[in-house]
């Protein structure tokens, strides 16, 4: 006999960008596996209502380039957006308001009882905003929002993401934070307590299932970074190299800080290859500003990656932006990566792989705290001792708090014992997902 499904949770995904659909996975995988735990706890009870979550999972079209997109619903086994809202690039208030209005139709249409924003990009804070201000009746009923990746600061008004963040997890009502200084700061800022909930990390739920997949890419080869191996029986070998990545607006647009970080790059270029996955406003910018990489008009191509030539920049391999699985198996291997992003200064530190950040600040005090991660500045002298040092140190890292797989497992137990508490008594349906002693925890104030 069937079992009766009666008043599902409906939990709606958004995602827009590059660095939102390792964050999504793993909640998406969660959901999966609730569903699957409750009808298997309750099969062949039929006296009982299995209320299992529907999902349904909305892609705002800010990254739509297939290597910018695509690529990584494959590799991250992502489902095919439900909804796709194809509001694509412009300005921030373009973009910002072209998904805020398509946005909205699909809020009144769907009606969730929970909307999950990730991280902070344009697309989160445009469906927070949304969300916050929807009306579905005339009691004022709307959905939960949940921020996910609450509370990081970097104190730097003139990032476009800091203000992302902050509004974001000012509407919002469920805040899962990453690391310790995300509760410290949602505190100073006034956040009730009972709203934040620190989880984990999703990105690194990601990382962590995904890592043995990671090795079965053959980038290594396609890039001629692995030393074959000799009659002698001797195993093939990874060759040392470096791993460099670049687009913040603050770095790449303007000339002169670009060409600081390069020149930053000289002497790790002339001592070991330097992997450069270009994103798309990157590599605008290097045609604009004509610099020697080779993509400009002498580029020489082999399968799609362009080398340059005629001096050490000849040590900086320029390639396509890469698949997630590509990526992380370069992350893994590489003897350093040099960055801008904020993700990468969580995925080194959890990989071991030293890290130098090419910014003044850091929203992720931890990876510098307990993991690889050190801050160097966009000057060519403080870059040059940064790669000088991090190359020296050993690869050892610490794991920062609950950084162990399971931070999507947390936010699904958090927002399912909350739709229970809210809607019914039948508290007693809820499976344990996670062991009582590890569900989120959040200290009391000071
Ligand atoms: C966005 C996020 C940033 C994140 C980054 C990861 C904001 C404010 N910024 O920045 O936090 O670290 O994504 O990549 O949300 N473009 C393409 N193809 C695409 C997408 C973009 O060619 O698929 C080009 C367009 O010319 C566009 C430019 O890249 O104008 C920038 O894209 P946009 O989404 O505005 O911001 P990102 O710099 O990617």
């Amino acid at each position: 006999m069937q079992q009766a499904e009666a008043c599902e949770m409906k939990i709606l995904t958004v995602v827009g960008a590059r660095p939102n659909f390792m964050k999504a996975a793993p909640i998406i995988a969660a959901i999966n596996e609730h569903n699957g735990r409750l009808l298997a706890d309750t099969a062949g009870r039929p006296e009982l209502q299995v209320e299992t979550i529907r999902h349904i999972l909305v892609h705002t079209g800010q990254h739509y380039d297939e290597l910018m997109s695509g690529s990584f619903f494959s590799d991250l086994n992502l489902p095919m957006p439900d909804i796709h809202l194809g509001a694509g690039s412009g300005s921030h208030a373009v973009q910002t308001a072209e998904i805020m209005k398509r946005f909205e139709e699909v809020l009144l249409g769907k009606k969730p009882d929970v909307v999950v924003v990730v991280g902070d990009v344009n697309s989160t804070l445009a469906c927070a905003l949304v969300t916050s201000k929807i009306c579905f009746d005339p009691d004022g009923s709307r959905p939960v929002i949940a921020h996910v990746e609450a509370g990081l600061r970097s104190f730097d008004r003139s990032m476009p993401e800091e203000v992302n963040r902050i509004l974001t997890d000012h509407v919002s009502d469920l805040l899962f934070v990453t690391e310790e200084s995300g509760l410290q700061n949602l505190r100073n800022e006034g956040i009730s307590l009972d709203k934040i909930h620190f989880v984990g990390n999703t990105m690194i739920d990601s990382l962590l299932n995904f890592k043995e997949k990671a090795e079965a890419s053959t980038i290594l080869e396609k890039l001629a970074l692995v030393r074959q191996a000799g009659k002698n029986g001797v195993a093939n070998s990874v060759t040392r190299y470096a791993l460099l990545t670049l687009h913040r607006p603050s770095n790449v647009d303007n000339q002169d800080i670009f060409l600081n970080i390069i020149a930053g790059l000289e002497e790790l270029a002339t001592d070991c290859p330097v992997v450069f996955p270009v994103h798309p406003r990157t590599r605008r910018r290097i045609r604009e500003f004509g610099f020697e990489f080779g993509l400009g008009g002498s580029a020489r191509k082999h399968n799609g990656i362009a080398q340059g030539s005629g001096n050490w920049r000849d040590g900086i391999i320029l390639t396509d932006p890469l698949g997630y699985l590509d990526f992380l198996c370069l992350m893994k291997h590489a003897s350093l990566v040099v960055t801008d992003s904020g993700g990468i200064q969580e995925e080194t530190t959890i990989l071991g792989t030293p890290c130098v950040t090419v910014r003044e600040n850091t929203e992720r005090p931890v990876t510098v705290e307990s993991g690889t991660n050190t801050i160097a500045g966009t000057k060519t002298d403080t870059i040059k001792g940064a790669i000088r040092r991090q190359l020296g140190r050993k690869r050892e890292n610490g794991v920062p708090k609950n950084w162990d797989g399971r931070a999507a497992v947390r936010i699904i137990d958090t927002l399912v014992r909350r739709h229970y508490e809210k809607t019914s008594s039948r508290l007693a349906l809820v499976p344990h997902a996670v062991p009582l002693e590890d569900r989120c925890s959040c200290p009391e104030p000071n």
